[in-house]
């Protein structure tokens, strides 16, 4: 390649993670190879405007100026995408999009439907994946139809509140068991009821956050990640382990204090373990249709029994996060890792514009 690239960096957002989003986006922009990249940088504000950032640096914290003039959107024209500037003063070729975005419209299939409606290639898994990882309950169907296990749950719909019994659910599921909104993350809106009286409080909190709450018999055992990157052969890190001082890794332990957790890798385990890991990470991948990266969470328990928990198609990325933590363990480097992904991105934007799009 001999043109640099124009990538924009899309960073901050309207999820509960738009900070972390920042912290992300400064990584990522350190580590992006910049005699192949021009970086344009688009801050999204927190009310969703899109904002160029005219002068971003990559030792200060990227953080979003909202100047009028420099209200952008995403375009395409002739079948180019574009990044357009409102003011009407220029629009900017868009060779490929790194959507450091986390949570509520980051990984849920909203901004990867407008990348593929602009027809332009990005870092991270699709429109499909991205949006059945985000929902707790659709995630755990394909899980469980591809043998992958997870702990038993119940999916509880606001239509359903009327008939709901406590008891029936306490049977089947135990005490204490954790209540979460079927769609969100950071640990936002879920809690762990250890009685009958907490679990209605418990139930009303999520459904404050989703039309759909999902309540999961608990799980003791220890919290262990598992970095994945790849297309069509994806590949697995070697484990890393959050040990969270708080009752479980809530938004507290993750953001607001700063000793909440602790996070290693690699995470200490029996081999046999570590292995079982890697394989099913891979396959809870293949199974959701990943391609790109993913952090894939799980809990194991003493007697080493493994349990998927989520899927997050776009991890933090921050200097102390675990997905680049655990590749580092690996042995792949930020930057390779960054770099990595761009090169994925473009092999699957080339591979899905190969394919016909009609009859004949
Ligand atoms: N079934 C469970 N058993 C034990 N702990 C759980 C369970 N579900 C969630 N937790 C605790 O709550 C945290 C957040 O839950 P998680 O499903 O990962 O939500 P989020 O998508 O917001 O990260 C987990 O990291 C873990 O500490
Ligand atoms: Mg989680």
């Amino acid at each position: 390649m001999t043109d640099k690239c124009n990538l924009v960096l899309l960073y901050g957002g309207k999820s509960a993670e738009h900070e972390i989003s920042l912290i992300s986006a400064q990584y990522i922009f350190e580590k992006i190879n910049k005699e192949r990249f021009t970086i344009i940088c688009v801050g999204i504000a927190k009310d969703g405007t899109w904002y160029f950032q005219d002068n971003p640096r990559d030792k200060d914290p990227l953080a979003i100026k909202t100047t009028p003039n420099n209200e952008v959107s995403l375009v395409s024209i002739n079948n180019k995408p574009l990044l357009n500037f409102m003011d009407g003063s220029k629009q900017l070729p868009v060779d490929i999009v790194f959507p450091a975005l986390h949570g509520t419209y980051g990984e849920d299939g909203t901004i990867q439907g407008l990348l593929r409606m602009v027809n332009v290639p990005f870092v991270g898994p699709d429109v499909l994946s991205t949006a059945v990882c985000m929902d707790k309950d659709i995630m755990k169907r394909l899980f469980i139809q591809s043998n992958i296990p997870t702990c038993n749950y119940k999916m509880i719909k606001r239509a359903d509140l009327a008939a709901l019994d406590l008891d029936d659910i306490i049977q089947t599921l135990g005490l204490p068991c954790f209540v979460k909104p079927a769609n969100l993350g950071s640990s936002v809106g879920i809690s762990k009821a250890k009685s009958k009286q907490t679990l209605q409080l418990a139930i009303d909190y999520a459904f404050l956050y989703d039309q759909k709450i999902i309540i999961e018999e608990a799980i003791d055992g220890r919290e262990i990640e598992c970095a994945v990157l790849g297309n069509e052969a994806p590949e697995a890190s070697v484990p890393g382990e959050i040990i969270t001082h708080h009752e479980f890794y809530s938004y507290e332990a993750k953001y607001l204090d700063e000793k909440g957790a602790e996070l290693h890798a690699p995470a200490n385990l029996p081999q046999t373990t570590v292995t079982e890991i890697r394989a099913l990470a891979i396959k809870a991948f293949q199974a959701l249709d990943c391609e790109g990266m993913a952090r894939i969470d799980f809990f194991v328990t003493e007697k080493q029994k493994i349990y998927i928990n989520e899927l997050n198609t776009i991890p933090g990325f921050t200097h102390i996060s675990m997905y680049p933590k655990m590749w580092e363990a690996t042995g792949v480097d930020g930057d390779t890792l960054v770099n990595r992904l761009l090169d994925l991105a473009f092999e699957k934007f080339d591979r899905q514009q190969s394919l016909k799009t009609t009859f004949g």
